[in-house]
């Protein structure tokens, strides 16, 4: 049977729309820290809240899926030479690190969802966090992204 995507493709549309993702939410609490420090219903206020709604519409919603989409077809691709093999043997068969690696990308999504519903609080009138929370949080995907992106290329 032909490919329809070859290995290589999919790891390089992975990393593009994990770039796209990635991106985002470096951006995002950015976004946030300029609408906490700006005047309640002032001109600044209003460009954010947009600004800050298309990069998560544009950018950050489509990115996840196709960075999740592709990163479970990779991952498919360790398991389908062994699929008669009972399930138990096929789990223990995956790398450890990509465990962990699954871990530290289940972390980042839970930080999306948590972006995503600030924003809307946000939206709302409702400030929760000071302009400082909002510059500090912007640093923590970054972080988890060296650690995700050393994982997958040392294979430790
Ligand atoms: C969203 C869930 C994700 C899943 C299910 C996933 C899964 C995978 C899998 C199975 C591979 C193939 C590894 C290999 O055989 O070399 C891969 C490659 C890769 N992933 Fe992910 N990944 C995800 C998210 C991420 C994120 C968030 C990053 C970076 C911040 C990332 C960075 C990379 C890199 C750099 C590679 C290429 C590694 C190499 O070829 O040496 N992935 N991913």
């Amino acid at each position: 049977m032909q490919h329809v995507i070859g290995y290589d493709l999919a790891r390089g549309l992975h990393i593009i729309a994990v770039i796209a993702w990635v991106s985002g939410l470096l951006m995002l609490p950015r976004f946030y820290a300029y609408i906490t420090s700006s005047q309640p219903g002032g001109e600044l206020e209003q460009t954010m809240l947009k600004a800050a709604r298309n990069l998560r519409m544009i950018i950050l919603t489509p990115s996840i899926i196709l960075a999740w989409s592709f990163g479970l077809f990779l991952f498919a691709t360790y398991l389908v030479p062994d699929w008669e093999r009972p399930f138990g043997d096929i789990v223990a068969a995956v790398p450890h690190w990509f465990w962990a690696k699954l871990i530290l990308v289940l972390g980042l999504s839970g930080y999306h969802g948590f972006l995503s519903a600030e924003g809307r609080r946000l939206a709302l009138g409702q400030r929760r966090h000071s302009e400082r929370y909002w510059r500090l949080m912007s640093e923590v995907p970054f972080l988890v992204a060296i650690a995700v992106v050393l994982l997958a290329t040392l294979e430790p």
